[in-house]
């Protein structure tokens, strides 16, 4: 049974943002995230470095229903496509500060640290530490050097944002911005939820493998879309026009890890940071090894590792 929808029928991208429900009407196939930010939205402050994913200008959080809670990510906004957002929350460094002024405690960390630096790169950092204010308690040094590998300063600006990345979670919590599960619980309560998937001209997410395999079917000329490290390079740096694109992330069957006896059997739409903690103690030889965390957050597995494409950074 052909199960996509016909071809006049679209449902275009919703994601919340500041705990209202935005619906991208106005995003193409392939408007990034940070083309829309600072185009529709009119949000500036998320920057345009190299617009290929290599110096973290551009790094937002995105939030997603995991595990009974949120799982939240920095990303590389200028290579994410607007549609592959949907059902999920976006948080920008204009969401961090409380309405009366208040910094939030990563903000204040980067002011004391005295690790502000230029408008480019520094809310890139932000973003990237406020990821890991999320992830932990505290914050070791080699940790704060991880969540910060791929947010590039020329002007070697570093030391005091490893000190700010340390000193955050000493400054106490925050009331506009609370970590814990009762927070995620209202986010995720908040997410948009539709029961069919994305559907636009030239992008079409099918939500289970025999909608993926039907679509496909009846498209075989589609390209198959997963993290988009590398896709989202055709669009911004090679201008190339994209055939239609079959998103492979909200197939839930393909997001998963199963073992079987010594066989890992990782899905296509799973990500290098999740596929990377079923290691064993050595990854594969093929694994790129110096990669930034943003990039594999966003990689998967069937690309990532052949193309070593993250290594870019
Ligand atoms: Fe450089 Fe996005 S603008 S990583
Ligand atoms: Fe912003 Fe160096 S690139 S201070």
């Amino acid at each position: 049974m052909d199960t996509r929808p016909p071809q006049d029928s679209k449902r275009f991208p919703r994601f919340l943002l500041d705990g209202e429900v935005v619906e991208a009407r106005d995003a193409t196939a392939t408007t990034t995230l940070l083309q829309y930010l600072r185009g529709p939205l009119g949000r500036c402050g998320t920057k345009e470095g190299c617009a290929e994913g290599d110096c973290g200008a551009c790094t937002v959080v995105v939030g997603e229903a995991r595990d009974g809670g949120m799982r939240y990510r920095a990303v590389n906004s200028c290579i994410r496509f607007v549609p592959t957002l949907d059902g999920k929350e976006v948080v920008t460094v204009e969401s961090l500060r409380a309405a009366d002024g208040t910094l939030h405690p990563v903000q204040q960390a980067m002011v004391e640290a005295h690790a502000s630096q230029c408008g480019f790169c520094t809310p890139g950092f932000v973003m990237s530490l406020f990821a890991l204010w999320l992830e932990r308690d505290r914050v070791k040094r080699e940790e704060a050097v991880e969540a910060i590998t791929g947010n590039l300063c020329r002007c070697t600006g570093y030391r005091p944002i490893i000190e700010a990345a340390m000193r955050m979670h000493a400054l106490g919590p925050s009331a506009h911005w609370p970590r814990g599960p009762d927070n995620a619980g209202r986010r995720r309560a908040a997410l948009p939820a539709d029961a069919a998937g994305v559907s636009l001209p030239g992008f079409h997410a099918p939500r289970t493998l025999d909608a993926l395999a039907d679509a496909y079917a009846g498209a075989p000329e589609s390209l198959l879309l997963a993290g988009g490290t590398d896709v989202g390079l055709w669009v911004t740096k090679q201008l190339r026009d994209l055939p239609p694109i079959l998103y492979l992330g909200d197939v839930a069957e393909l997001d998963r890890i199963d073992e079987r006896g010594s066989v890992l059997e990782i899905g296509a739409a799973v990500s290098l940071t999740d596929a990377s903690r079923c290691w064993p103690s050595s990854p594969p030889a093929s694994a790129p090894r110096r990669c930034a965390t943003r990039a594999r957050c966003a990689a998967t597995s069937p690309t990532g590792l052949p193309s070593a494409i993250p290594c870019r950074c």
